[in-house]
């Protein structure tokens, strides 16, 4: 196994220090939080913990489910203690950048019921200002030309179509991703966000303010939990 293969492991395992017997739990998506889920599978099948989780995926939920953890649909979620996700980028005010596995819209509504939420990353994903990583938005199939001009003009960024026209990469929720390279230039992510949410077939964007309250971040001299201060676990 890899150098970084390792570091998802290490951080994923150790996020579950925040799990508590009886939480209702959000389950995030990515290679990272894979391994919390499969620890969680572990803490339910071997120490008796009574968690239900919310999975932000269909492959997150079939990963779940395999390993024997109660779901319930988000329909039915109503508040949750705790959402344990992956990032593709957070910068030192937490914000992030997610959606390189394309489930940023329930990975959002997820983190949205919950009471806080734990980032699980390694150190390649620390950055001093978001957007190196393209930043990806969901937006309703039919539209995703014109919102992709719109984007375009009123970013003036580059966008593409994930997959390309011929085979667009489809989310779970029938929605297309249109990834922006904005490159490390989004200093002000919450302004950007709700600009970007207010065109027209924009259903989701992969910029996360104010949710994240701890990332658990491996790096090769070990794992290291950054709690954000002004966030709700601190
Ligand atoms: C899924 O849509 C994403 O938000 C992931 O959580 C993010 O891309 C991190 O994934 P990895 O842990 O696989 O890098």
């Amino acid at each position: 196994m890899g150098d970084v293969e390792d570091l998802k492991r290490e951080a994923g395992i150790r996020a579950c220090q925040f799990v508590q017997d009886g939480m209702r739990l959000g389950l995030g998506t990515g290679s990272t939080v894979r391994y919390t889920i499969l620890e969680i599978g572990r803490l339910v099948s071997e120490d008796g913990f009574k968690v239900v989780g919310v999975p932000t995926s269909e492959a997150t939920r079939e990963l779940a489910e395999s390993v024997g953890i109660p779901l319930i649909p988000i329909s039915e979620a109503g508040r949750l203690d705790l959402t344990i996700d992956g990032a593709d980028e957070f910068d030192p005010r937490f914000s992030l950048i997610k959606g390189g596995g394309g489930a940023l819209t329930r990975e959002k509504e997820v983190a949205l019921l919950s009471d806080s939420m734990i980032v699980v990353a390694d150190d390649r994903k620390k950055v001093e200002v978001l957007g190196e990583f393209d930043l990806p938005i969901e937006v309703k199939s039919r539209h995703w030309s014109d919102v992709s001009t719109a984007i375009s003009s009123m970013c003036e960024v580059r966008v593409s179509l994930r997959g390309g026209e011929l085979a667009p990469y489809t989310t779970d929720n029938g929605g297309y991703i249109l990834d922006c390279e904005f490159g490390p230039t989004i200093t002000k992510p919450g302004d950007l966000e709700e600009k970007l949410l207010s065109i027209e077939g924009v259903v989701q964007v992969g910029l996360f303010v104010g949710l994240c309250d701890a990332v658990v971040m491996a790096t090769g001299s070990g794992v290291e939990t950054i709690v954000n201060p002004v966030g709700r676990l601190s």
